[in-house]
Formats: structure tokens, sequence, C-alpha cells
């Protein structure tokens, strides 16, 4: 009977380990005829009660059956271990010649083309680039520029003030007055950044924008100085046939102030629906400083004179690239942002 019930174990195992479809089943197997309750250990385990007479052939054939075991084992392993190797060569395989993946090349934002093209023109000039906090007290971003203190655009409808009484810059030329009050004239430089204003966002309109500022200080500056920069920076954007016209305008912090318009590069002067058929598009303000900022900043006004300029980047923008919507630059679309490219 034991013979038999070693022969059944035999057969049973042998049976199972021909069906097992993976290594966990055959490691199942290990474990259920092998391991340390497993069938054949229980057989050698229950040796020592065995009749003394039989002892010694049951004990062999147990040994056998063990032995048998172990080396089948040992196939059935290898040869799923062989195909699982196999498996992952074929799925990690390397194709050295095929062709690599095109990693897409980043370009500028329209608006940061427009600003570097208006800063290389200046610093072709001789201007130095400074850059302001978008940040300001009301000291740098009106007082100091002669904004009185009723001025519209001091009003909560049109400034962004923060919760610590500060407020986001209007525009780029607080930059002007931390300029003077760090250097002595000669002063040549631009302030390119963005600015603010509780303006609606529409077509033509968005509370966030982008300015450049200029200014140029030192003894017997005029207004022909100024006259004759602006020209040819216009003339250096838009083409050398472009044309520049300076009419009276006002700022607080200019005197006598002017607003620039160029020849309207839609119509070429016709008159079009962009320049409101009048022909001239107005891109700039500036000026002459006026003797109440250089007195904020302690410049002897008996002594310096000088102009200041400032102009929105994406209207700019919008005429070089005939563009009629100014919320496009900033809804970055990548089908419209690659087109500049
Ligand atoms: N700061 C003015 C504005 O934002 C532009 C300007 C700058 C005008 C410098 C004159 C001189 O409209």
């Amino acid at each position: 009977a034991l013979f038999q019930s070693i022969e059944r174990v035999r057969e049973s195992a042998l049976a199972e380990l021909l069906g097992a479809a993976s290594l966990t089943e055959t490691e199942a197997l290990r474990i259920k005829y092998l391991g340390r309750q497993g069938t054949v250990t229980e057989l050698l385990k229950g040796l020592k009660d065995v009749d003394p007479a039989t002892r010694p052939e049951v004990g062999k054939r147990v040994n056998a059956l063990k032995g048998v075991l172990e080396v089948r084992l040992a196939e059935v392993t290898a040869k799923f271990r062989a195909s699982e190797q196999a498996q992952a060569i074929s799925r990690e395989r390397v194709d050295a010649a095929l062709p690599g993946r095109r990693i897409p090349r980043g370009h500028p934002h329209p608006i940061r083309m427009v600003m570097d093209e208006v800063i290389d023109c200046f610093a072709a000039l001789g201007f130095s680039v400074f850059e302001g906090p978008e940040i300001e007290t009301d000291y740098y971003n009106f007082e100091a520029l002669n904004v009185p203190a009723d001025h519209p655009a001091r009003d909560m409808q049109d400034t962004f003030y923060t919760t610590d009484g500060r407020l986001l810059r209007t525009h780029t030329s607080p930059v002007q007055i931390h300029v003077m009050e760090r250097l002595q004239p000669p002063v040549a430089m631009i302030a390119p950044g963005a600015v603010y204003r509780r303006d609606s966002f529409d077509a033509s309109h968005s509370p966030m924008f982008h300015q450049v500022e200029g200014l140029m200080v030192d003894r017997g500056i005029t207004f022909a100085h100024m006259k004759g920069i602006l020209s040819l920076f216009w003339k250096k954007l838009f083409g050398e046939q472009c044309r520049v016209l300076l009419r009276p305008s006002y700022f607080p912090f200019t005197e006598p102030s002017a607003e620039v318009a160029i020849g309207c590069v839609v119509c070429r002067g016709k008159g079009c629906r962009i320049c409101k058929q009048s022909g001239w598009l107005e891109v700039m303000g500036c000026g002459m400083v006026h003797p109440n900022v250089f007195r904020a900043v302690r410049y002897d006004d008996k002594v310096f004179s000088g102009f200041a300029f400032g102009m929105g980047i994406e209207r700019i923008a919008m005429l070089k690239f005939g563009i009629q919507d100014i919320r496009l630059f900033f809804e970055n679309d990548v089908r419209f942002l690659e087109q500049f490219r």
C-alpha cells in the first residue's frame, strides 16, 4: 500500500508538472511536493514509523521520487526562465537604425521678439537697459513723476492697488526715477517691462501689457535730439520710408509733451480702418523731462535737460504682424504662436 501511494504521488506530481504553465505555477508545485510541509517531505518524515523490515526499500523509493521531482522541477524552471528572457530581449530590443524622435524646438513669444528688436535698436544707439519692480509705491509711479494727487490715473478705477498700499505700476516711467536716483548724468537708458491698468479685456485693451520706456539726460539735450533719435528708431523698426510725425500732447512728467505718430503701415497713409481714416498711427508718448521730475531726483534742472519716451509693445507688434486682437498675445494658443518661428 505504501509503495502504491508513493507511486500515485509520483504520477500526480509529474502530471501536474507537465501541465504547469508558468514559473509561478512551477514554484507552487515545488512547495506542494518538496516544501517543508510538502507531500514528499511528509513521506520522508513518516519513515521513522514504517516497519523496519520495509523501511530501507520505502526510504529508497521516496528518495528516488524526491530526486526525480528535483530534476524535473529544475528542467521546467529552466525552460520558463529561458522563454521569459527571450521575451524580455525581444521586448527591449533597440533598433539602432531607427531615426531619432524630433524634440520640437521652442522660439520667442512675438511680444518678446518685438521687445528685443526695440531694445537692440536703442542698445545700438548707446542706451543701457534697466528693469524696475512691477509692484511700485505711489511715490515712484506718480508722485516723483509730477502726477497730481487728483489725477484720474490715481483713481481706484484705473490703478490696481495692493492691500498693503502699494500698486502695480501703470507705466514703466517709475524706472526713470530709480535710475536717476542712482546715476548722475549723462544718462541714456531704456526700461522694458510689464505694466498694469484696470482696463477691460477686449480686442484692443488688456489689464497687463508691455512698454519700453526711454530716457536721455545730459547738458544741452534739446527737443531736436529727441526728434532725431525717435525718427531714427521708427525708421529702423518700420523701414527707411516710414514717416514720423510729432504732435503736441500732455503728460504731467514732460513739458513740452508730444505724441509720435507714424504713417499708417497698413494703408501707407491713404486712410483705412486701422488708422481711422487719418493716415497716421499714434505709437508713442514723449517729451522734455519736467523740472519737477529733476527736482525729485536732485538733478540740477538749470544744468541738465533731457527727454523721455514710452511706447506700448503689443500695439507695435499688432501693427508689425497685422494682428487685430490683442488677446491673441495672452491666450498663447500654439497655432497662433507657431506662426512667429
Ligand atoms: N508713461 C507714459 C504712458 O504710459 C508714456 C510716456 C513716457 C510719455 C515718457 C512721455 C514720456 O502713457
